[in-house]
Formats: C-alpha cells, structure tokens, sequence
C-alpha cells in the first residue's frame, strides 16, 4: 500500500535475521506517520472531506478519523501504531481523533528536520516532555470555565463537534438531543462520570433525520407478536422477562415415541395443549400482562399455540429477544429474568405506565413509558434517516456529540476552536522558548511552530489563504485578542466565543497528550523485529 507515494514496505530485510534493518529505519518510519497524516488531513474540519471506505462486506461512507483509520487496514506497524492513538483517543474522549493524528504528524515533521540539524532523538523526546508540560499549563490558563446551566454553552459545544461531519446540517436537531440526554443521566451525587452505555441509540431507516426523537423512556427494537389478535398497547404494564421456552419440550434424542392410533396422538395433543395452558394461566395469575422472552437456541422459544392462548389472554408477547439485550431490559425496567413457571411470580416483574409498539414504515420499536421500578436511568433516542449510510454516520457523529458533552460534565472547561486555542498555545510556547538559550530554543520553537497545522489544514480545506489568515491571527493574539480564530463557515476572523465554536478542555488535553507521547515512541524506535 502506498500513501502519497511513500511505500510502506521500505525495509531491506537483513539476511542474518528476522530483523527488518535498515540504515534509515527511522526515517521510514517518519515518512510513514507522516504520509498516513497527510492522508487523513483532507477530512480535517467543517469542509474536510468524506471518504468513502470499500471493504468486502460493505461501504462506509465518513470523515470520522477513527473510522477511517481502522478501515484503512494498514500494514505497516507504524501506520498500525498511529491508527492505535486515533483509537485511544477515541475510546478516552471519544473526539478529537483526527486532530491528534494530524498533529502527530507535524510533532513527527518537526522532529525530522531538527535530526537533521543534527539534533540527537534523545534530547528531541527530552524536549516533548517539557513541551507538553508548557502546553498543559498553558491550556489552565486559557481554558474557559463552564456552568452546566449555561445550556447554550453546551449546545455549541456539541454543535461545534457535529460541524465537521457529513451531517452538519442537522446539528440544531442533534445537539440539543445530546445535551438533554446528558443532563438527564447527570446526577451529580454518583460523580462526573457518565456511562454512555445507558444511551441507547436505535437506527431507524426511513424519514429524516429531523424525526430523530428523544424517547422520554425505554425502546427496544422487537416488535410485537400480532398473530391471534395479540395486543400492540397496554396501559398499566406489568411486565415479566422470560428465559424459559413457552413450547412443549423435545423428546430425548435417543428416544422413540411410537403412537399406535389416532386415540394416543389426540391425547398427546390435548396433554401438549394443556401443559401450554397450564402455563400461560400460572403467568395470567401473577398480574403479567407482557412478556418479554429470551431466544432459544435449543427449541422453538414459543409455540403458534402458546402465541394462541396469550393473545386471548391480552397479553403483549414480545419474543426472541437477544440474550445481550437482556440484562439492559432487566435493569432499565427493573424486572428479573424468570428462568422456569416455578419461580414465575408478581414480584419478578417490572411495572410500566404505557407500553406500546410503534410502527416506523415496515419497521416496529416497543416503547416503555412512565417505569416505576427501574434500577437505573436510560435514555433512547432513535435516529432516522433515509438510507443506511447516513443513518450509519448519524451514529457515529452522534457519539461523537455524546462524547463532548461527557467531557464537559468531566472537567468544566472550554476552550477555542477554529484554530485560536492552538494559536495562542503556539505563541505562549515560543515565548516561553525564548527563555531558553540557544538549540534548545530553537527545538522548542519548531515544536511550538508545529501547532500551526490546525489552523493551517482548516483553512486549507476551506480554500482560504492559510499563510495569510494565520499571520493576522497571530497579529490580534499578540494584541492581546486571544480567542480569534477562523470561522471557515463564514470565511471571516472572529472571537470564536462570539462564533460559538468551542471544545471541551478535556479533549483539547488529551489531544496534545496523545500526539506528543506519539512522536516521543517513534523517536525511541530503531528497529522493527518482525517475528
Ligand atoms: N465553523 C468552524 N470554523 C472553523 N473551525 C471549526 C468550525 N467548526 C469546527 N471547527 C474546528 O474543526 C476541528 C474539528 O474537526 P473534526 O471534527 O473534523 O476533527 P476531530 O474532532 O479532530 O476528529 P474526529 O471528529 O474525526 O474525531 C476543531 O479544531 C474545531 O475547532
Ligand atoms: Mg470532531
């Protein structure tokens, strides 16, 4: 494979060993960050492209670096090592991904020409220490404390995640779901931490993505057995979480059973049939009146009959629920599995105001409302949009709102987009490099020099002068206007406050620390030892 012409696959391999030796291994080894980086910059910002992805089994289309990373399946161990920190970014903050690859690359480009100053790699990792501790203090100084009142702060903040992706457009219908989301799981006697897990996202091809909704209780994506007339609604729910099949059981394999006439077979169905009944009246007596049952993978979970007799009975059958669903039911409803009839008892099941299938063109989403012994908060939110991949992309930037706003809860603090945070950290850390004497201010320079690639690949994709933007950028930091920065929405310079791009502190941080321990890795790297 081959990115912007740098072959991944330099090496000359030693014929002593397995080693993969080669005097230039490390300036491979830049190239290749490098190349991977310059690769991914396209995709960087409000106008970053999208790619398309095409693998065996299907097309994706996005401009979430971490997705594109992990679909580039790359040979290399270098460009596997970068895919490795977009993930980590990925999986601590959840945004940011791109960002930490582009600057990685330039940390990568700046350490490339200092080696070649004769700088020697030990004293450059020495120097990324002491330049992201600088970067960090910096980043206190300039962060922007946030109340989580202030829900239009919020609001842009997720806004401004959502700017770059494909759906842009829709960020006043998604952002505010997200914020809501968030503040509805906060409860800030458990901590800061959220766990997304408990944000249920439901795909629903067909409609808008303007019919996104916020489901003011629990969805699961089964529909309703309506065979016999089987209810789709039911007020007062009370509602029993089934792990044992409602059937007549197998024969032992090894055993025949040999019916003589006509007598013995209606009297083994009438015996079937009333073992079935025997079983849905034991249910109808605690007060059930749904039932959610577990697939079974040993026999038919569910016989037509039982589906028969539950119908008359007016009770909801919703069946072959995967089983990794079920412990997120048991908790969001607070009902507790019932393995067998014996056990099968009122106090096990989980009461709800209003259950009801809802219908979404062919396809049906079960909602629970007003649940009164749930063990935990849950939110639903079911996207919709008209073909798969976008629905698909609606997740991923959707997440990516989440992941923001779980930020911000983290650690309350903004900082500036549009590339004037990194501006003002650039210039904060040549001031403080001119602290220093000689080579070492001049490492420090380049490093700092390097920041400038964030408003450099944003301006570039918009088609606007980069070299000229960031200078009169740079011109009102020194005037002391430390927050303008680009709006490549508008094209114009502003106070990005104003502007309402601004990003949580949190991913901001773990962005620079990510790209820095990067370059510092590769830096200590001589050899590849292929085994
Ligand atoms: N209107 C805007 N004008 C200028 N810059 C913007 C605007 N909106 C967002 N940005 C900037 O875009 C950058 C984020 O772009 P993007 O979301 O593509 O990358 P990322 O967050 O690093 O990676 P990913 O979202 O793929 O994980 C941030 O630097 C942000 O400040
Ligand atoms: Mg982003």
């Amino acid at each position: 494979m081959t990115i912007n012409n740098v072959s991944l696959k330099t090496e000359v391999k030693s014929p002593l060993s397995k080693e993969i030796f080669s005097q230039n291994i490390q300036l491979s080894n830049f190239l290749i960050a490098k190349g991977v980086s310059d690769a991914i910059r396209t995709s960087f910002g409000p106008h970053g492209m999208d790619k398309v992805v095409v693998s065996d089994k299907e097309i994706l289309i996005t401009n979430d670096g971490a997705t594109i990373m992990k679909n580039a399946n790359f040979e290399h161990p270098i460009a596997k090592l970068l895919f490795n920190v977009a993930e980590s970014q990925d999986s601590e903050v959840g945004d940011g991904t791109t960002s930490v690859v582009i600057l990685s690359g330039s940390l990568l480009g700046a350490s490339l020409n200092l080696i070649r100053r004769g700088i020697s790699q030990s004293k450059l990792i020495q120097f990324l220490g002491v330049f992201l501790d600088e970067t960090k203090k910096i980043l206190i100084k300039i962060a922007i404390p946030v109340n989580l009142k202030n829900s239009n702060a919020l609001y842009n903040a997720a806004c401004t995640a959502l700017e770059s992706k494909v759906i842009s457009s829709y960020c006043h219908i998604l952002a505010p779901l997200a914020v809501k989301s968030i503040l509805y799981l906060f409860d800030k006697n458990q901590g800061s931490n959220i766990d997304l897990k408990r944000i249920r996202l439901i795909k629903k091809k067909g409609g808008t993505i303007e019919q996104t909704e916020f489901i003011d209780g629990v969805a699961i994506d089964y529909p309703a057995i309506k065979s016999y007339g089987g209810p789709t609604k039911i007020i007062r729910a009370k509602i029993g979480l089934v792990q044992f099949p409602l059937s007549s059981p197998n024969t032992d394999l090894e055993s025949v059973l040999v019916i003589e006439n006509y007598a013995h077979m209606d009297k083994l169905l009438k015996e079937e049939k009333q073992l079935i009944i025997s079983l849905c009246r034991k249910i109808k007596s605690t007060g059930c009146n749904v039932i959610l049952q577990q697939k079974s993978i040993l026999r038919d979970s569910i016989n037509e009959f039982a589906i028969q007799i539950l119908s008359q009975m007016k009770i909801m059958l919703v069946k072959d629920i995967d089983r990794k669903d079920f412990s997120f039911i048991s908790e969001a409803l607070g009902c507790s599995p019932i393995v067998d009839i014996e056990t099968f008892s009122s106090d096990k099941l989980g009461f709800a105001n209003h259950v009801e299938e809802r219908s979404f063109n062919a396809q049906k989403v079960i909602i629970f409302k007003g649940i009164q012994t749930r063990k935990s908060k849950f939110v639903t939110i079911l996207l919709r949009s008209s073909n798969k991949h976008l629905l698909e992309e609606t997740e991923r930037s959707f997440h990516d709102a989440l992941c923001v706003m779980r930020s911000i809860i983290r650690r309350r603090f903004l900082v500036t987009g549009g590339g004037a945070m990194e501006i003002e950290v650039s210039l904060s850390l040549k001031q403080y490099g001119k602290t220093l004497t000689g080579i070492n201010s001049y490492c420090f320079n380049a490093f700092a020099h390097s920041l400038e690639i964030i408003p450099y690949t944003l301006c570039e994709n918009a088609g606007l002068e980069p070299i000229e933007i960031i200078s009169r950028i740079k011109r009102y930091h020194l005037n002391g206007k430390k927050t303008i920065g680009i709006n490549t929405r508008r094209g114009i310079l502003g106070n990005m406050i104003k502007e309402n791009i601004i990003s949580p502190l949190l991913i901001a941080t773990s962005i620079f620390n990510m790209s820095v321990e990067f370059a510092a890795q590769l830096l200590k790297i001589d050899k590849i030892i292929e085994i």
